[in-house]
């Protein structure tokens, strides 16, 4: 896994935008995994405005969702479902039909996750490009640290220091949903190129580990390393403890 380090977020923001564009002009119907939280979102103002611009066009691709919390429906707030028309999928030319969401608020979550390990599999050749960012924790989606990897969808208790980190997001912490609903790894390693995103002192030593530790369920963003063609973009200060 190797690391580009951008100077500002901007740059960083752009850098992503000008990977997902290029994976496009090269496959037009490409398929896409994208994460929520607060680090793409640069990314996704910048890929707005190049639509807008007409540089680029989600016409023929489509997007997987990574993660979605359970029991809240997709017309909350703060599911993912919500974050990623609101973020994204409103403001682009991408067809309903190319938008693939995990639902959290079913009365089967099995079946949910089944449902979704059904559709990943059906993608011809693996995603083409996925980004994800990353956890203080080291999580990717919410593959949380855990004795094991799980290679597809499943449920998950998320940690104390993930509910904490997200509980800025609602307006009482204790409606933080505890489960989560996540891809598994290995879609993810059967993409063909994966970003990670990260950005801030905040996830330096998350980012060292996952470049430069053993490969761990414990820090699970560290399974990238067996990808071939995997790049942590980050800033200086996710990268201030990483072997360079
Ligand atoms: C959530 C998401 C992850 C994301 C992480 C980091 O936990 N499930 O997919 O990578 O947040 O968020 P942020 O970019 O806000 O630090």
């Amino acid at each position: 896994m190797r690391a580009i380090c951008c100077k500002t977020y901007d740059e960083l923001s752009a850098y992503a935008a000008d990977i997902v564009c290029e994976t496009l002009k090269n496959r037009p119907n490409a398929v896409l995994a994208l994460p929520t939280g607060s680090t793409p979102l640069g990314m996704y103002e910048e890929l707005i405005a190049r639509c807008g611009r007409g540089e680029v066009s989600f016409r023929n691709s489509s997007f997987f969702i990574l993660d979605e919390y359970v029991d809240l429906p997709p017309a909350h707030t703060q599911s993912y479902n919500y974050y990623m028309r609101d973020r994204l999928f409103s403001h682009i030319d991408l067809p309903e039909s190319g938008i693939h969401m995990l639902i959290g608020d079913t009365a089967d979550d099995d079946a949910e996750c089944d449902r979704y390990t059904r559709l990943l599999d059906s993608v011809e050749g693996g995603i083409d490009l996925l980004i994800l960012g990353i956890g203080a924790n080291g999580h990717i989606g919410f593959n949380e640290p855990s004795d094991a990897f799980f290679p597809d969808t499943h449920k998950i208790l998320l940690t104390d220091d993930t509910v904490e980190a997200n509980a800025r997001f609602f307006d009482n912490p204790d409606e933080v949903p505890r489960f989560a609903l996540t891809m598994g790894v290995r879609p993810m390693l059967r993409a063909k190129k994966i970003l990670l995103l990260a950005y801030g002192s905040g996830k330096s030593v998350a980012v060292a580990k996952a470049l430069n530790g053993p490969i761990t369920p414990l820090l699970p963003a560290s399974i990238l390393q067996l990808h071939t063609d995997a790049t942590i973009v980050a800033d200086e200060g996710a990268l201030q403890l990483a072997a360079r």
